[in-house]
């Protein structure tokens, strides 16, 4: 599975473009505004981080916030050019759908977001979505199951032979990264926040400090 960090803040993506795992970045408007960058200056400065940092085939998610299909076209080709690297984030609307199979026509990868329900999912599919994001800690939130949803989704790709990655999002626990990965998500997108905890266990960091006592005393008996 493969690992991207959720952030609009271009501090946080330059601490984690060098750990050996990141496989690429998404943003959304609300991400944006916490950042604080020009949008496409961000965008720009991202893809320059993870190039330089040597990830193979990364891409970038920027949102486009039109609402009719044309214009979320529009927004999407500019966006595109950016970089070869940028796949387009559109919004899960019928318009949005639409706007999807546009873009596919024209060979811009899209990512479809805001999903929330399997059939949602199906119909960015047909359209040609790149990838899906489920948001399950949203659908979590509102007392439905987010990991069940990965689950439907994956089913219904295997079933019909749609190449559509999953992304799991709105990623809150580390138990949530655990669970998209059983539940088949090509890829989970997590703050950076829980991307530091992946790391962690109370049990490797007792074990450390032992061992690092042991070589300690090692090399004074010697
Ligand atoms: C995904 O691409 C979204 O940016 C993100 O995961 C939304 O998460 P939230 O529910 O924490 O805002």
């Amino acid at each position: 599975m493969e690992l991207y960090l959720d952030s609009g803040n271009l501090e946080e993506i330059k601490e984690v473009a060098g750990s050996g795992v990141l496989n690429g970045v998404t943003t959304n408007p609300t991400l944006v505004l916490k950042g604080g960058m020009d949008f496409k200056t961000l965008i720009r400065s991202v893809v320059s981080v993870l190039k330089d940092a040597k990830i193979r085939g990364f891409t970038v998610s920027a949102e486009v916030t039109a609402e009719k299909a044309e214009d979320m076209v529009q927004q999407g080709l500019a966006l595109s050019k950016i970089d070869s690297h940028v796949i387009v984030k559109v919004p899960i609307t019928s318009e949005g759908v639409k706007a999807i199979a546009i873009l596919a026509q024209k060979k811009v990868r899209t990512n479809a977001t805001l999903c929330f329900s399997a059939n949602q999912a199906l119909l960015v599919a047909k359209a040609g979505a790149y990838i899906v994001s489920p948001f399950i800690g949203r659908l979590d939130d509102a007392g439905q199951s987010g990991v069940e949803l990965i689950e439907e989704i994956r089913e219904i790709y295997d079933t019909f032979g749609f190449k559509t990655k999953i992304i799991a999002a709105s990623i809150r626990s580390t138990k949530d990264v655990k669970e998209s990965a059983l539940a088949g998500a090509d890829i989970a997108t997590v703050p950076l926040k829980i991307f530091k905890q992946l790391y962690v266990h109370p049990l490797t960091t007792l074990g450390l400090k032992k061992f690092n006592a042991d070589w300690a005393r090692y090399n004074e008996l010697r």
